[in-house]
């Protein structure tokens, strides 16, 4: 899916400016408070006694402090709004002078849009433990996320708990498939502009629009992250992420109405390892094009994933009339397709009915290899690129796709235009000459 980004950046501007001033008076109020005594020195509270320890990679440095949000007034009661309650003890552990943890206990939670924004004065760990809901009443949301992390060096959000975005309320009314320069809903988590960022053990579902985004970050890893979203729920792309440079996403099941994961503008040394991807639209790099003065996609490895039941399997797709851009280097590699409609895809007529003018952005250096499983079209390598740039350096190694659905209304068959295609191995079907 593609973002109307420069919205979301004005969007997101006016909020954080808005929020910063409220955090801030937060903070000093809090500070006088007694009642937020309850924030201590080291690694165990009551309130986490019994809860079960967190998976993560990371360590927590033993003197991290812990800011446990009940101490800060949020009810478990999965009701009563807590977004204040969440505001403080973020802003209270980001301004602790030293690496400081927020604990979220088991209990069910509600806020409506939050901020957690730096920079800290250490490295910052949110655990998840309990479920974190949105509200639903959608006015409340003049932001283009629900959960925003924001200018953070060092940040880790862990924890086995969930985020419901409890957007169904929101899908119903969501017309972006008519009217592609729509506002998209809330995003359930952000990270922009976060350095050293991992996410590691969640669960997000339903989210209102796209689960998990991620831009203009560095260096950040999402391991084991579980997403589950409805297959016909719109725009819920799992995770999505752009001008970021090096993301590690592995190790995660994710089921959900839009691109599993989808690979924007400006990203650059992207992994893709051992995802489960179904229901959705697939692991694609794009949508491209949209907007002027995008940056070039570059270094995407997407690897040993299981593409189930979705409407694409890999695909790289750019919008016809594109202004210039780029996106090389990119590789899909040991993936298992099962029942997938459009199983390798480069569509560079993406968002165009009529074929008008040609897509700007140059596609060149992608491998396909050692592709396997089935499909539900009679299509199985589609390479559709711009006649104005044809796709260059197109690799296909080992592909073996078969047809797997009902009724064949046409013989099974690949189908390119304007691609400059090498092969290896064995093409089944017979790749294009
Ligand atoms: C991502 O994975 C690569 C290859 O395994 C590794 O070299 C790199 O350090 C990882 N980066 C992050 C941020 O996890
Ligand atoms: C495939 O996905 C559709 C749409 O989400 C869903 O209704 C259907 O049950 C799924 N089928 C299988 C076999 O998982
Ligand atoms: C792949 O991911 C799944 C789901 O998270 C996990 O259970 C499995 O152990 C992972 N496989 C490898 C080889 O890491
Ligand atoms: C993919 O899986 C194969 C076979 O299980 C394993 O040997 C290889 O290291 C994996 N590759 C990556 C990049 O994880």
């Amino acid at each position: 899916m593609t973002i109307p980004e420069r919205f979301h950046v004005a969007a997101v501007r006016g909020l954080v400016l808005g929020l910063t001033l409220l955090s801030s008076m937060v903070w000093c109020s809090s500070a006088a408070a007694p009642h937020y005594s309850g924030d201590f020195f080291g690694t165990r509270s009551r309130f986490l006694t019994g809860a079960a320890p967190a998976t993560t990679t990371t360590t927590t440095t033993p003197t991290a402090k812990v800011f446990n949000i009940i101490a800060h007034g949020a009810k478990a009661d999965g009701r009563t709004d807590s977004t204040q309650a969440f505001m403080q003890a973020w802003v209270k552990a980001c301004h602790s002078s030293g690496p400081a943890k927020v604990v979220f206990p088991p209990g069910t939670f509600l806020t409506g849009p939050l901020v957690y924004a730096g920079p800290c004065d250490g490295p910052m760990t949110v655990e998840i433990q309990g479920t974190v809901k949105a509200t639903t009443d959608i006015s409340q949301y003049s932001s283009a996320e629900w959960i925003l992390f924001e200018s953070v060096t060092g940040l880790n959000l862990i924890g086995r708990g969930t985020f419901d975005g409890q957007g169904a309320d929101t899908w119903k009314y969501n017309d972006c498939s008519k009217h592609p320069q729509c506002i998209i809903p809330p995003t359930s988590i952000k990270f922009n502009k976060v350095t050293q960022g991992l996410m590691e053990g969640i669960t997000s579902v339903n989210s209102k629009a796209f689960h998990i985004f991620v831009v203009l970050s560095h260096n950040i890893k999402i391991n084991n992250v579980h997403i589950v979203a409805p297959g016909n729920s719109p725009n819920t792309d799992g995770v999505h992420i752009s001008q970021t440079d090096v993301v590690n996403v592995t190790n995660s099941i994710i089921g959900t109405g839009d691109d599993c994961v989808s690979i924007g503008h400006g990203s650059t040394n992207i992994n893709v390892l051992n995802i489960t991807c179904g229901p959705g639209h697939g692991i694609s790099v794009g949508s491209l094009g949209k907007y002027r003065d995008e940056k070039e996609v570059r270094g995407i490895f997407v690897s040993n994933c299981t593409i189930r039941n979705t409407t694409n399997g890999v695909r790289i797709k750019t919008w016809a009339a594109s202004p210039p851009g780029q996106a090389t280097r990119i590789t899909f590699q040991n993936i298992v397709l099962d029942k997938v409609r459009n199983p390798i895809i480069i569509d560079q007529n993406y968002g165009s009915k009529t074929k008008k003018s040609p897509s700007q952005v140059k596609v060149s250096d992608v491998q396909f290899k050692n592709i396997r499983g089935t499909t539900i079209s009679p299509v199985a390598v589609s390479l559709q690129c711009s006649a104005a740039l044809p796709c260059d350096g197109i690799k296909l190694e080992q592909i073996d796709v078969a047809f797997s659905g009902t009724h064949l209304k046409q013989p099974f068959a690949n189908s390119c235009l304007n691609a400059k295609i090498t092969t290896i191995g064995k093409q089944n079907p017979p790749a294009c000459v």
